[in-house]
């Protein structure tokens, strides 16, 4: 495998907590799987003072508790750790952060090549760029600048706009990684592998043959410390606009010429522009929201979310969105899209469900008014990653009695094989420059213009309803009444293969 050219891996938020679960333990797994280049280094910024050994000890009980391969810390990674603290809001201290990351630079032999990485809060992600590039810090004709955006991106149409403008006064389009950690997901690449190698489900994937699409993600933990971030964001912003959606477009895009990161961005990006708005007035029958209220779950006592920390004991913030919508184009049109996520569910799992169209006469009924499920292909993201293919068969004996049956893979079955954490692909491919797995700015914006009504009828219309759903329940049973006819959610397992409700 071709190794990325020699570079620095600056982080700016070194101190905080991405850095430490998700960023350095992903490094520290590529290093131990000998994928880093040889003259490397990560420089953590903060304004916490610490000294290089400080950071290093402190990044050594991150990698040891979050990552993915198991075993001893390696000296070697923790000593290409070095930490520099400044004020990253005042322009006027960043000549001292250039000196030191060009002496680094020297040191090292890294050739001048720097990825920033905005591992921050929000506020500061058109500041810091403004920053570099007023040290030249962003020019790359003497080696390569990218510059890796953590989510969000934006609060909504307006800002999402706004900071593209801004960041792109300071890098260029190809210069910006913009990051959904979901793309990452070795399970969520593997859907364009299984949509587009095999032969089999390409003829049947369209509006001919598939009645409705559901994509779950749901959580079986509460908002933890994240209160004041939540209270800001709401499930709408945090899980849908990005994750939902783009899990969507893989599903409904059309075949990419190449696999490139043009012609997949091209793709993702006119799904989201054929995502039928739905008008305000709509909102309350296409989007159903709702809020965890404190119960009992497996005999303990759980918070409602009014009682989490930083959360306003009146808040009105959603930590459930299911919804139904349309895609408008010629593969999708008339076909129902069923999105669901939510925090303090009955279990982790995040799946699409692709349901195809029952036969169009019911041969094996005993009763016609009984309609045998329809075939199911779910493909699991996480837990238990893997494809299960629901179908009938003949139940053996007297008559034609007709049972459910199940066709499984499971990702676990390749006992060799090691599946990275979603931030050890997308680091390795900013190191190696290739965006595809990264948002482009146009996608973003078409995600956000589909919100944002949405975000607005909340707004203006405070009578539309948030349900309270007990913590450890599938949500507000409104969501079910989104789904047409006598059909409802699938309510997934831990286990793949397991049948309804097992986790209740
Ligand atoms: C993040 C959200 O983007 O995704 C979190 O901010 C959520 O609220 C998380 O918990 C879920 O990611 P994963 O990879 O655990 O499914």
């Amino acid at each position: 495998m071709k190794k990325p050219d020699n570079h620095i891996l600056v982080i700016f938020g070194a101190s905080g907590d991405l850095t430490h679960r998700k960023l350095v333990p992903a490094l520290a797994d590529l290093h131990k799987q000998d994928l880093l280049p040889e003259k490397f280094a990560v420089l953590g910024l903060g304004r916490t003072p610490l000294t290089n050994e400080q950071f290093r000890e402190k990044m050594s009980t991150g990698i040891q508790e979050f990552s993915s391969k198991k075993g001893d810390v390696p000296n070697g990674f923790l000593k290409r750790l070095y930490y520099y603290s400044f004020n990253t809001k005042e322009g006027a201290e960043y000549k001292g952060f250039k000196d030191y990351l060009l002496a680094l630079d020297k040191e090292i032999g890294s050739g001048g090549n720097f990825i920033f990485y905005l591992a921050t809060p929000p506020s500061m992600y058109p500041l810091i760029p403004r920053f570099l590039s007023e040290q030249g810090l962003s020019r790359d004709d003497k080696g390569f600048r990218r510059l890796i955006v953590e989510k969000p991106f934006g609060h909504d149409l307006a800002s999402a706009r706004q900071l593209n403008r801004e960041l792109l006064n300071y890098f260029k389009e190809e210069q910006i990684y913009r990051i959904d950690h979901y793309l990452g997901k070795e399970t969520v690449q593997n859907l364009l592998v299984t949509r587009f190698s095999n032969g089999i489900y390409e003829p049947l994937w369209n509006r001919n043959y598939i009645h409705h699409v559901e994509v779950t993600s749901t959580e079986d933990i509460g908002v933890g410390n994240r209160g004041g971030y939540y209270e800001e964001s709401g499930a709408l912003r945090d899980m849908v606009q990005n994750h939902l959606l783009l899990l969507t477009s893989l599903v409904a895009m059309e075949p990419p010429a190449l696999i490139n990161a043009e012609s997949i961005r091209n793709e993702i990006v006119k799904v989201l522009q054929s995502l039928r708005p739905i008008p305000k007035e709509e909102v309350p029958r296409y989007v159903i929201r709702g809020q965890y209220i404190e119960s009992e779950v497996k005999g303990q006592h759980v918070k409602g979310y009014r009682q989490e920390k930083g959360v306003d004991p009146k808040s009105r913030v959603e930590t459930f969105v299911a919804m139904k919508f349309y895609i408008d184009n010629w593969r999708w049109a008339g076909v129902p899209f069923y999105i669901r996520t939510g925090k303090m569910l009955p279990t982790r799992v995040t799946e699409i469900v692709i349901h195809f169209q029952p036969t169009p006469h019911h041969l094996f009924a005993d009763d016609p008014a009984i309609i045998r499920q329809q075939n199911q292909l779910v493909i699991r993201i996480q837990p238990d990653e893997g494809l299960l293919l629901k179908f009938g068969m003949k139940v053996p004996g007297a008559g034609f009695r007709v049972q459910d049956v199940n066709m499984d893979f499971h990702y676990s079955d390749l006992s060799d094989t090691y599946l990275p954490s979603a931030y050890e692909r997308l680091l390795l491919d900013c190191m190696l420059g290739d965006p595809t797995l990264y948002s482009r700015g146009d996608a973003v914006e078409a995600a956000w213009n589909f919100i944002d009504p949405i975000l607005q009828a909340w707004k203006e219309e405070p009578c539309i309803k948030v349900h309270g759903y007990p913590a450890g329940t599938w949500g507000p049973e409104e969501a079910d009444e989104l789904i047409e006819g006598d059909m409802t959610w699938r309510y997934p397992c831990k286990n793949l293969s397991d049948g309804n409700y097992c986790e209740l």
